[in-house]
């Protein structure tokens, strides 16, 4: 339980209500309303949790303000710098950054995890070739409770441990297979001998004809995108998970609930509707255009890859793939992409419209991914699938950090109740 620092006063009617402030190590202070209810008879009323701390966790914080993304209290453009995805997931899963020995053996366990069980292959046949890689993604990690009966045991901490792992490494296999599925490609199976990003890439572009040498640049791009998306604090796809958590749900079921909340536009699946949008806008001249639908009140259209709930200054993640963005295109020879070009010249734009600049709106981590993948090969509909196999050590830490709390207990929410008072039935013959 967190320390009091204070006491915040509610006068409610002629009552007046103490409810005690707890102090961060960093960010704002909270006001703990767990006892209002009880001593008001009122609940608080904030949707979309605008101004609500739905947990205590010590694993990433973010200042909106300053842009500023801290894993274990690590910077990302640091760790997007010098570190590499793996030994970010153990950040993030295990509080420290690992020594040697430990990130060999860390390694190792993941690299041993990353088949899955032949069984699973069955239930890609199931789908449409053309299925959203999501939706296969959803299905079939779900499905993993079906098999990994030696890892559901949410009161074990090994088996809390092995879920994680498992997790971790089979996610890539699973959207490689979900993308080779689509493509009407056999699978392919994870090699030992390639890196993490390396591997992802090998499983989504080898084929059985012939070798496939992983381009060094784009592994080092994709493991960076990776690192990029690993874990934000207590977004949408994240208090997912730990609602699911928070019932008792197996961690593969809590994950499956993550993916299919991360696929919403307004979140993950904003990366393949960024990409979407700059190509329908095609040229730089017809972004005026697309500016003005974005401000209309009455157009239901929206800067994708824009804004962002916390960031009102800019998105750290955001800076650091525009600069990858530039590095993989200049590197692989693209030069002028015409979706680059429109992206950097939207951004211009709209950084310097009071529209964007009074509603603190600013890219975000979806604006320029898409770009980069795209230059990889891979088609729009892989770009969510891809943050959730990224995402999917944040999920799964978070998940961990609160099943391992002993305080912890099942989420659920109240209402503000606007429907019909009570009302007796009525039978059809007098309707
Ligand atoms: C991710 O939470 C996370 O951390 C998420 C994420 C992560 O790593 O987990 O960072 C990943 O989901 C990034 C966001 C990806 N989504 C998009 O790019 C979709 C486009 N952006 C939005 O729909 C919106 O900005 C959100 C959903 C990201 C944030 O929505 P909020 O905080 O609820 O803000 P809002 O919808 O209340 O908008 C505030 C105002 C509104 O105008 P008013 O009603 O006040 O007049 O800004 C406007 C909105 O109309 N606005 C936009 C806009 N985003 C907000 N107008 C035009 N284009 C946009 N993109």
């Amino acid at each position: 339980m967190p320390k009091s620092t204070g006491t915040a006063q509610l006068k409610v009617g002629d009552k007046t209500i103490d409810l005690p402030i707890y102090s961060p190590t960093l960010g704002p202070d909270v006001v703990d309303i767990g006892k209002l209810y009880a001593q008001s008879d009122m609940f608080t009323y904030d949707p979309g949790f605008t101004s609500t701390a739905a947990c205590e966790s010590a694993i990433t914080y973010i200042d909106g303000d300053k842009g500023e993304l801290l894993h274990r209290g690590y910077p990302i453009d640091q760790l997007a710098q010098d570190s590499h995805f793996l030994e970010v997931c153990y950040l993030l899963l295990f509080g420290e950054l690992p020594n040697k020995a430990e990130m060999i053996d860390f390694e190792q366990r993941v690299t041993n995890h990353t088949m899955v069980h032949e069984q699973m292959h069955n239930f890609f046949r199931g789908f449409r070739r053309d299925s959203h890689p999501m939706a296969t993604m959803v299905g079939v990690v779900g499905a993993m409770s079906a098999f990994y009966h030696d890892s559901l045991d949410i009161n074990d901490p090994w088996q809390r441990e092995v879920a994680a792992i498992r997790m971790i490494a089979k996610l890539p296999t699973i959207a490689a297979m979900a993308y080779k599925y689509s493509v009407g490609q056999p699978f392919v199976y994870p090699k030992n001998s390639l890196d993490y990003a390396s591997n992802f890439l090998h499983m989504c572009f080898a084929v059985p004809c012939e070798e496939y040498q992983v381009n060094p640049i784009l592994s080092k791009a994709m493991d960076r995108i990776m690192m990029l998306h690993a874990d934000h604090e207590q977004n949408a796809s994240t208090s997912t998970v730990r609602l699911a958590g928070s019932s008792g749900a197996n961690p593969f079921a809590c994950i499956a609930a993550g993916i299919a909340c991360l696929w919403g536009p307004a979140h993950g699946g904003a990366n393949q509707a960024c990409l979407e949008m700059l190509r329908e806008i095609g040229t730089v001249d017809r972004i005026p255009e697309y500016i003005a639908r974005a401000k209309d009140k009455d157009d239901p259209f929206r800067l994708m890859g824009f804004g962002h709930r916390v960031y009102k200054n800019f998105d750290p993640r955001a800076t650091v793939m525009k600069e990858s963005a530039d590095e993989v295109l200049e590197l692989m020879g693209i030069h002028n992409n015409p979706t680059l070009q429109v992206a950097k010249e939207l951004e211009r734009i709209a950084l310097e419209d009071d529209y964007f600049i009074s509603k603190k709106l600013y890219p975000n981590v979806d604006f320029y991914s898409g770009i980069i993948l795209d230059a990889m090969g891979f088609p729009t509909s892989m770009f969510t699938p891809i943050f959730a196999l990224s995402r999917t050590v944040g999920w799964i830490s978070q998940w961990r950090e609160m099943i391992g709390d002993p305080t912890q207990k099942i989420g659920r929410p109240r209402q503000l109740y606007i429907g019909e008072a009570h009302r007796d039935y009525v039978p059809v013959e007098k309707r």
